[in-house]
């Protein structure tokens, strides 16, 4: 399963891009919204941190702003994956960068499967269903995962659409996620950090290396 990062923190990025475990990144138009920085940098420095996909949302809710839109965003870099609401012009949209343009789109704002479908269909290069806010009104998020999963592998000849989890609230999200068999999940970085930490590995640590101190040896001779 690939990791994602929903996030725009240049400072974030460059103390755990090191790690390796960041396969790309999502945006959305809050997170730039709330960014000190101008959007075309901000855009080129995360594209430059991160070698794999970073989704960019278009602004633009006419089918034809939106392909003018996103062809703009596609040349800032060449990782960039342009990221379109999934609404009627977004289909659309997606259509015509997919198959005449052939820039990568990320269709978000998915809550259904009849929606995941047809995005497929339009050629989708990601689908991003937010699970976090659809167990908000007390459906299950991970369902819809399940049964996109599904369908989507039913016809793993003619949908190669990979199923962004996103809206992720918690690493009991990313685990089931990964249980489905989902693509990739798209995290923020607090949830990142939840994942390797544990505070029965900073303790056995710590008695660990108390135990070694007090014992007065080396670890080499010399
Ligand atoms: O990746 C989708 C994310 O940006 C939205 O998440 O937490 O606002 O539902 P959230």
């Amino acid at each position: 399963m690939k990791i994602f990062l929903d996030t725009v923190d240049i400072e974030f990025l460059k103390e755990f891009s090191i790690t390796g475990l960041i396969d790309g990144i999502t945006t959305n138009p809050l997170l730039l919204s709330k960014s000190n920085l101008e959007c075309h940098d901000l855009i080129f420095n995360i594209c430059s941190l991160i070698t794999g996909p970073v989704s960019i949302e278009v602004i633009s809710t006419s089918y034809k702003d939106m392909i003018k839109e996103g062809l703009e965003i596609s040349k800032i870099a060449d990782n960039i994956v342009v990221k379109l609401p999934l609404t009627y012009d977004g289909l659309i949209a997606c259509k015509v960068l997919s198959y005449e343009y052939n820039v990568k789109v990320n269709v978000t704002l998915c809550f259904s499967v009849s929606q995941a479908i047809l995005a497929a269909k339009v050629g989708a290069y990601f689908i991003s269903p937010f699970v976090g806010r659809i167990d908000d009104i007390g459906q299950s998020g991970m369902q819809l995962i399940e049964a996109i999963h599904k369908i989507y592998t039913n016809y793993n000849n003619a949908f190669n659409t990979e199923i962004i989890v996103a809206s992720v609230r918690s690493v009991t999200h990313v685990i089931q996620a990964a249980k489905i068999g989902a693509d990739i999940v798209t995290v923020p970085p607090s949830i990142f950090k939840q994942m390797f930490m544990h505070p029965l590995t900073d303790k056995g640590l710590e008695d660990f290396l108390q135990n070694w101190n007090a014992s007065g040896k080396k670890m080499f001779s010399s």
